[in-house]
């Protein structure tokens, strides 16, 4: 037994001496005042044992020596009628030093009354934690009422033994000391009530189980604090792991935090308990099993900060109940939501939803994301950590959490725009900074277990394949070095048909293509062969391409698609048509559905029609069947009205150009083709 607890046991001595001395109940002024001297002397040694070998004295001895020394003045400086009434109400008086001891020191700021005799036997670095005080001070104010209750029996009982002795004996052995004993597991049961958590959710160690705590953070209980906290596990599946909280936002690390806040320091097999809750964290703790420094307000709100791994919710797993695979579609182009690259993406991720994938679109143009600077931060100082604080940190965590990880972006100059460029440099903290062989080549380890595969998913203007092959070639190396599979390449060449209304048809056979390809990546782990070709496939010759994109070129250059032809006048009457439906005015035009044949005869003959539908107009070389309306003129008469140099209705009338079939449409021409007409 230890020397504390020895002494605590022997504080008790003074006053049952003094009591058996005194003969219980029947005490003689002569036999009280020998006794009150004898059991006053032994609360002096007590007291100096106390003081010598272990450096402190309870409360209990203070109030014993208190209460010895105040009677002895009592009974032998007092008239005897006065001195016997504290020997008839010697132990009453003794429930009243205690309940005062019991009340006073807490309201004075001074440690509360069990405190010291918890000290005794809770490990130190307990004594600091706000459970540690309140159940000491709740125990406090619950032997002050027990002192109370027992001063009240033996007083009213003037003195005799089952008022002051045995019912208080019963009310402190039967009711105080199992009250001790149950009370702080009650409370820190209470405090930390938890549902089990299913143990299949979390990692195998304890490490990687802090190294995904990020993904749990809540921004809402973090507020504006700014906090590091620092992990230090022994044993196996540990190591020290270093979280930091900034701004609403939680980043991780291995290795030591600068200025931690709060300091962890567990056998990282009990801190895996502990977060399972296997372990109740405060038991734990008040028991030594683990250590904490620092700021303990912040211990206590970690369960608040990081949400414990969650059971998969029902509409995260598929209708076999498996869990929902996870798609994270990192799109690079400087024009988003218009893009060509969103329209085959967009279909992409609707072939992986019609698999039961969830799926989740990042537009790089709308974060804010730094270029690396190369300065070795996240490799060297702060391990997994990038010196820049912007959007990257949370891209980074929802990298580390999908399945797959598909990078979409348009062609710029053979290879990824420099907004998905930026991106993939900025993920140098994910990987360990040391060089290790696999295979015939050497590559960086990965910083935290990798599962997820990757897919490429870009358009090009260019009818040609091969501008892809430079940005092939870079994926091939990030699979090899990463470790990453490339489960498929999406690649479209001559992307810009994809708005092409005349060309709607044509396309579905890419557009069903890219849609099966998200299909595939769920059901079979990859894109087959066959869809990756239907995707490359030309949607037209590539003189065709070349003579749309010139046309489309040239009557945008001259400013015919925008309405505001240049000085000198129209003169390319296949320009002119070509610009009419790239200036079309779908609000004017309604849910109208129709196709304009044109027969030009003079110095620039030939046939094309406009088609209209869903809001949209479209360009066509040649004749359609069936067309709503004809229109039959001369070049020249044409564009002299698109040149405003003759009118257009007059022009009709006389009869300069003909147009059969629906009359009206020829006359809302104007108001959806504007000055063109
Ligand atoms: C700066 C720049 C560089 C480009 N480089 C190429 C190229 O190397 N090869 C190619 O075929 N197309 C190239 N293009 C054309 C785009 O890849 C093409 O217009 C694509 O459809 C744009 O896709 P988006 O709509 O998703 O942005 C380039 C376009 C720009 C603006």
């Amino acid at each position: 037994m230890k020397l504390n607890k020895v002494l605590f046991i022997t504080s008790f001595i003074p006053v049952i001496i003094f009591k058996v001395v005194a003969r219980v109940g029947e005490a003689t002024l002569t036999q009280a005042k020998v006794a009150m001297v004898i059991g006053l002397i032994l609360a002096g040694i007590q007291f100096i044992l106390s003081k010598r070998l272990i450096k402190y004295t309870t409360y209990l001895e203070k109030a014993f020596l208190g209460f010895l020394g105040f009677g002895t003045a009592w009974i032998y400086l007092t008239p005897v009628h006065i001195s016997s009434l504290f020997v008839d109400h010697s132990i009453a008086l003794l429930y009243f030093v205690l309940f005062l001891t019991t009340l006073i020191p807490q309201l004075f700021g001074y440690d509360p009354f069990t405190y010291a005799i918890a000290k005794q036997m809770a490990p130190e670095r307990v004594w600091n934690t706000p459970q540690f005080r309140t159940i000491n001070l709740h125990l406090t104010y619950f032997w002050s009422v027990i002192f109370f209750v027992n001063f009240l029996s033996s007083w009213l009982g003037h003195g005799n033994p089952l008022f002051s002795i045995l019912i208080p004996l019963i009310i402190i052995l039967g009711i105080g000391l199992p009250v001790v004993r149950i009370y702080p597991n009650y409370y820190l049961k209470r405090q930390f009530t938890s549902q089990p958590i299913d143990p299949s959710l979390f990692p195998d160690t304890a490490k990687e189980l802090i190294l995904r705590m990020p993904m749990g953070f809540c921004p809402e209980a973090a507020g504006d604090l700014k906090a590091e906290i620092q992990f230090d596990l022994s044993g196996e599946g540990g190591g020290k792991v270093a979280l930091s909280i900034s701004g609403g936002k939680c980043t991780v690390r291995e290795g030591e935090a600068l200025s931690p806040a709060l300091t962890i320091i567990s056998p990282a097999d009990l801190w895996l308990k502990i977060t399972r809750r296997e372990i109740d964290p405060a038991r734990a703790l008040m028991d030594g099993f683990y250590e904490v420094k620092g700021d303990m307000n912040l211990l206590m709100k970690m369960g608040d900060l990081f949400r414990p791994p969650a059971k998969v919710k029902e509409e995260d797993l598929t209708q076999k109940g498996e869990k929902k695979m996870k798609i994270l579609a990192i799109q690079g182009s400087p024009r988003p939501k218009v893009s060509n690259t969103e329209i085959l993406l967009q279909q992409f991720l609707q072939g992986v939803q019609s698999q039961g994938a969830e799926t989740e679109t990042i537009y790089l143009k709308d974060k804010d994301i730094h270029s690396c600077v190369g300065c070795y931060t996240c490799w060297a100082k702060t391990p997994g950590v990038c010196i820049f604080k912007d959007d990257m940190a949370e891209l980074l965590e929802k990298v580390r959490g999908c399945d797959i990880l598909v990078y979409a972006t348009p062609l710029y100059n053979y290879n990824m725009t420099s907004f998905l460029k930026a991106f993939q440099e900025r993920l140098l903290p994910l990987v360990d900074p040391h060089l290790i062989k696999t295979g015939e080549t050497y590559r960086h380890p990965p910083r935290y277990e990798v599962n997820r595969k990757m897919v490429l998913l870009s358009n090009c203007g260019f009818p040609e394949i091969s501008h892809f092959d430079g940005l092939r070639h870079v994926f091939r190396h990030i699979e090899r070095s990463g470790q990453i599979p490339l489960i498929g390449e999406i690649l479209m060449p001559a992307g810009e048909l994809l708005k092409n209304e005349a060309l709607r048809e044509k396309l579905q056979g890419v557009l069903q293509a890219a849609y099966r390809a998200g299909a595939e990546v769920v059901r079979d782990g990859r894109v087959s062969k066959e869809t990756e070709a239907q995707i490359q496939k030309p949607i037209i010759a590539a003189d065709e391409l070349a003579e749309m994109a010139n046309l489309w070129w040239d009557s945008h250059l001259q400013g015919i698609a925008q309405g505001k032809p240049q000085e000198g006048g129209i003169e390319d009457m296949r320009l002119l048509l070509r610009g009419m439906a790239a200036m079309f005015n779908s609000q004017a035009a309604g849910n109208l559905k129709a196709t304009i044949q044109f027969e030009v005869t003079g110095k620039q003959s030939g046939n094309w029609f406009l088609s209209i539908e869903n809001g949209k107009c479209a360009f066509h070389e040649g004749k359609v069947n069936d067309p709503n309306l004809t229109i039959q003129t001369p070049s020249e008469v044409w564009l002299a009205i698109a040149n405003k140099e003759l009118d257009g209705q007059q022009a009709f009338m006389e009869g300069k150009y003909t147009a059969t079939g629906d009359i009206s449409l020829l006359m809302r021409m104007k108001s959806f083709f504007g000055s063109a007409v």
